[in-house]
């Protein structure tokens, strides 16, 4: 276990930000924290970086106690905000030097980080030009670049894709799938699910300061689907259709939308085939039919009757 965390409580005088929150990272995994704007996902990582005083609970970096030994610890992490910082008026390679002799890096160990943290972000060819000229997506990926130029072991990334357009978007995931192939374990937070889709192995959900799930993409679909969602067209007879079905064993609800059915049925597989077959032993011709697939939307929207963004 690379980060582990108990009963997390962050209060803002009265509100609870985040509200004991437990938390276990392994390494060498991404990590996704999900949640709609104001869940507690940016101050639970300032907590965990002690960048804010919590009202309690314990936070373990490596095995040690984080506050005990942060001076130590803080040289294996490293940090992208959800506000971009760094030197407007310096250029990109000034900035990433500051971060690098921050991090205690000199000399031609320093020269050769900065490098190769400007190239792994795809700005090595800009690195004389001033931050303040660049774009949205190139201004995000300087402020990676100054996150990873002493190649920490974990990286916390908050919400490092927001403004920036889609082929930046892309880049910046990819180079996360890459560190985290060479060994950099990674907690990413969005309120995006196609991102945490696109990258994280398992993630938790948080609303109102709390975890309310937790798990791999897959089991937090399957713990909240208990029916399979079936879009149905037929050639003719449409409402015959939906008579026979409603009959069926295991339909839970068809509805008509304009000539197309949609099928509510229990989560078996018997029920759908022996749907169809009734269906075809009746002379019903089908013209088109699609499986819904739930995603973490879903899970979101049954978990808290809310959709994450609104
Ligand atoms: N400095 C602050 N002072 C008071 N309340 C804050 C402060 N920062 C955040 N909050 C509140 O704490 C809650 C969680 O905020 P935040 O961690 O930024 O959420 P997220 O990153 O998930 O959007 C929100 O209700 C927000 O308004
Ligand atoms: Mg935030």
């Amino acid at each position: 276990m690379i980060i582990e965390v108990t009963n997390l409580v962050k209060k803002y005088k009265e509100h609870t930000a985040v509200d004991g929150l437990d938390l276990c990272i392994h390494e060498g995994e991404i990590f996704g924290l999900l949640g709609p704007n104001g869940a507690g996902k940016s101050t639970t990582m300032n907590a965990l970086l002690g960048l804010l005083k919590m009202n309690g609970g314990t936070v373990k970096m490596f095995g040690k106690d984080y506050s005990k030994h942060a001076r130590e610890i803080k040289r294996y992490v490293g940090y992208v905000p959800q506000e971009i910082a760094f030197f407007e008026t310096l250029n990109a390679i000034d900035n990433v030097t500051y971060w690098g002799r921050l991090y205690r890096l000199r000399g031609d160990e320093l020269d050769k980080a900065v490098q190769e943290a400007l190239e792994f972000t795809g700005l090595w060819d800009r690195r004389k030009d001033r931050a303040s000229t660049f774009s949205g997506g190139m201004k995000r990926r300087l402020n990676i670049a100054c996150a990873i130029v002493h190649k920490p072991r974990i990286l916390f990334m908050d919400e490092p894709t927001v403004g920036v357009d889609p082929q930046s978007r892309n880049s910046i995931l990819e180079s996360i799938k890459t560190m985290n192939q060479n060994g950099t374990t990674v907690i990413y937070t969005t309120h995006y699910m196609e991102e945490i889709e696109a990258i994280c192995g398992r993630v938790a959900i948080m609303d109102f300061g709390k975890i309310i799930a937790l798990g791999t993409i897959d089991e937090l679909i399957d713990s909240i689907s208990e029916e399979n969602r079936i879009n149905m067209g037929f050639v003719a007879n449409t409402e015959r259709a939906v008579t026979l079905i409603e009959k069926a064993q295991g339909v839970i609800a068809c509805n008509n939308n304009e000539g197309m059915l949609r099928i509510r049925m229990e989560k078996d597989e018997m029920y759908l085939t022996a749907l169809l077959e009734n269906l075809i032993q009746n002379g019903f011709k089908i013209k088109s039919m699609t499986l819904e697939k739930s995603n973490l939307e879903t899970v979101f929207l049954q978990l808290t009757g809310k959709k994450l963004r609104d």
